[in-house]
């Protein structure tokens, strides 16, 4: 299964380099860090293959040529004609993900012909968050909603002394795509502030090992760092000394890693420091890091992440829904070029169903960053299976202006990484997939996932028989909707354990300060934000959606609750009543779950027994806890309804 023995190859396994490993290869261009790279790929696939990296002038079947120096120019242009493959890329950079794509093709790159297409990626930045922290916190641990055990990065509080794993991981990211990693916590705790200044050195060691696949490193700051690194006892955003501070700082991060990618910031959100203490608006607090980072080309990804979360529950009209987007529009055409506004997907919390954010769209004149959450922080924390890529699509594809995609509106696509130490790389293995795919759709976000799906288990299962794709397909295809249907209904989100938010708790935030409620009472459940009678968060949409959410005979059921609070008897667009609806999903998403198993059981004879054996534990945790959450919830709601289930079945 592992080709170094010590973790698991992922997408990556020697025998998916079969094709390509069999052929003459010759690379024209260089020398530079990629073009080596790709060279070295080539070499050590030939070895295993037979094939032959081999001099200008000699016969090749397979010709790499880089015909510039323009290393941002990420495209690559594939063709074959006479029985040669060509693939041609303005950058060392292009060409190692054209390799890929040739890899991806397998035997069919050398079949035929292929008339010329050139390939670029639809958002030049495609990058991943991890929430590592160097030491081990003590509420957090180490990987802040981390289900893959401890740090690639880090480890005993410093970077770890063997990078060959973080180099394998930026292997693996580069082959689905993605160029940027952010190498710490967004939630920056004392030890972490001082990668920026006296450990720095840390930080660049691990953007040596990531750089030979084209990742650039990022780092999280705090806003406050003046203040607690030694500097200025303020971080007013406006003060000449903080400004010197910073552009100071960012002048020897740049000595030490000169293709440096820039800072992420979480300011003035759930208790970090920002802008607000110095009544300065997050555009100043952007801008003033932007202006640091600009000689040097970074980027500061700011996060849009701002809401109350010391909010009373008695209050109903503060809706933490509509924060991000009455923060943030009004500052619309005020940020610097090289800052981005990193906006999460919904206007909540990473929930398994929530509208798209309107602040998607309601910002032509920023740059913006949409942001996933790989990790399963809500959908299942990777004991559960659960396969984001149809939601991440839906998201992508959503027209928030009723017309062009938010794939499209957005510049960048961000993710917090689902990865760590463990030896398949994400606990569960087959989480695996969402890595993969989170690369494949910022790469392209109107591709199909279903199609991303099909490369993913090509390339993890090489000469996977028809039963083996069938089989990964029938359990993860619907795992999303199977995940949704025995956890919080038709929108209304949480109802999870407070803390570590695993397993249900229905009334666990209900009276909390963090803004995330349901509302159920003997009469009805969810959230008024109309416009007419509720919190006039559906006002925030343009049209067609903000007319189409308004009123719960438009609103889509699995949006129902989420904008709407409607009497259990109320009849969805399925034809049945809400607290059916309840009943019904949380039998039906535990049968799936089980069947899925069996799916699995099934195909013990085509995957190798330690991955088989991870999967069918994590399955038997998946059935426990689908259990657990239907009959908390189901139990629930018929105690609070008095409404029996129409089948008569066993509600406790
Ligand atoms: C969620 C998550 C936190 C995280 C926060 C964020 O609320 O539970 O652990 O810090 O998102 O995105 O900043």
């Amino acid at each position: 299964m592992t080709d170094s023995g010590d973790f698991d190859a992922a997408w990556l396994p020697d025998t998916a380099f079969r094709a390509v490993g069999a052929r003459r290869s010759l690379v024209r261009g260089g020398p530079d860090p990629l073009t080596d790279t790709v060279r070295g790929e080539l070499a050590g696939a030939c070895a295993r293959f037979g094939g032959e990296v081999v001099r200008d002038g000699d016969a090749a079947e397979f010709v790499l040529n880089v015909t510039a120096d323009s290393p941002a120019d990420e495209s690559y242009t594939l063709r074959r004609a006479g029985g040669v493959t060509t693939l041609t890329a303005p950058s060392g950079r292009g060409l190692l993900y054209g390799l890929f794509h040739v890899v991806r093709l397998g035997e069919a790159a050398f079949a035929g012909d292929l008339a010329p297409r050139t390939h670029r990626p639809a958002l030049a930045t495609r990058m991943l968050d991890h929430w590592d922290n160097v030491a081990v916190h003590p509420v957090m641990g180490q990987v802040e909603r981390g289900y893959a055990g401890g740090s690639l990065f880090w480890a005993d509080g410093e970077a770890r002394g063997d990078l060959g794993r973080v180099r394998a991981y930026g292997r693996l990211l580069a082959a689905c795509g993605i160029n940027a990693v952010a190498v710490n916590n967004v939630n920056v705790h004392a030890t972490e502030a001082r990668l920026l200044t006296d450990r720095i050195g840390d930080v660049a060691a691990i953007a040596d090992a990531l750089r030979p696949y084209g990742i650039r490193t990022h780092l999280s700051v705090s806003f406050a760092a003046p203040m607690l690194l030694g500097g200025p006892d303020t971080a007013d955003p406006l003060d000449p000394a903080v400004r010197e501070w910073w552009a100071a700082a960012t002048a020897r991060v740049y000595e030490e890693i000169p293709d440096f990618g820039g800072y992420v910031v979480k300011a003035d959100s759930e208790g970090q420091p920002g802008p607000f203490a110095y009544g300065r608006s997050h555009a100043d607090g952007a801008n003033m890091l932007a202006a640091a980072l600009e000689p040097y080309g970074g980027t500061v990804h700011w996060r849009a992440f701002v809401y109350d979360h010391r909010q009373d529950w008695r209050d109903r009209s503060t809706d933490r829904a509509r924060a991000a987007h009455d923060h943030f529009t009004p500052l619309d055409g005020e940020f610097a070029d090289n800052a981005v506004l990193q906006v999460k997907h919904g206007p909540m919390d990473f929930q398994v169903r929530e509208p798209v954010s309107p602040l998607i769209g309601a910002m032509p004149d920023t740059r913006l960053a949409v942001e996933l959450q790989v990790t399963q922080e809500y959908t299942g924390q990777q004991k559960h299976v659960c396969w984001l890529g149809p939601m991440w699509s839906e998201v992508l594809r959503f027209r928030p202006d009723g017309e062009v995609p938010a794939g499209r509106l957005a510049h960048e696509l961000v993710a917090v990484s689902n990865a760590g130490d463990d030896r398949f790389w994400t606990g569960h293995p087959l989480a695996q997939a969402n890595l993969y795919t989170f690369g494949r759709l910022a790469w392209d976000p109107a591709a199909d996932p279903r199609e991303v799906l099909d490369e993913w288990i090509a390339l993890t299962h090489p000469g996977a028989p028809d039963r083996l794709t069938e089989g990964l397909h029938a359990i993860l295809d619907g795992s999303w909707a199977t995940y949704e249907k025995y956890t919080a209904p038709l929108g209304v989100g949480f109802m999870v354990q407070p803390g570590h938010h695993y397993g249900p708790s229905v009334d666990g935030y209900e009276y909390s300060p963090w803004g995330t409620y349901h509302f159920a009472d003997r009469d009805g459940i969810g959230v008024d934000r109309s416009v007419a009678t509720g919190t006039g968060f559906a006002g925030q949409y343009a049209e067609p959606w903000a007319k189409l959410y308004e009123s719960p005979g438009t609103c889509p059921d699995e949006l129902l609750l989420f904008f709407h609070h409607v009497p259990y008897g109320h009849v969805l667009h399925s034809g049945k009543t809400v607290i059916q609806h309840i009943y019904d999903t949380h039998f039906e998403g535990v049968e799936e779950a089980e069947k899925a198993r069996r799916v699995w059981a099934d195909l013990a004879d085509l995957v190798e027994p330690e991955r088989h054996a991870r999967v069918t534990e994590r399955f038997e945790e998946q059935l426990r806890g689908a259990r657990e959450w239907r009959d908390q919830i189901n139990s629930y709601f018929l105690r609070k309804s008095g409404v029996r289930d129409a089948h008569g079945r066993t509600i406790h």
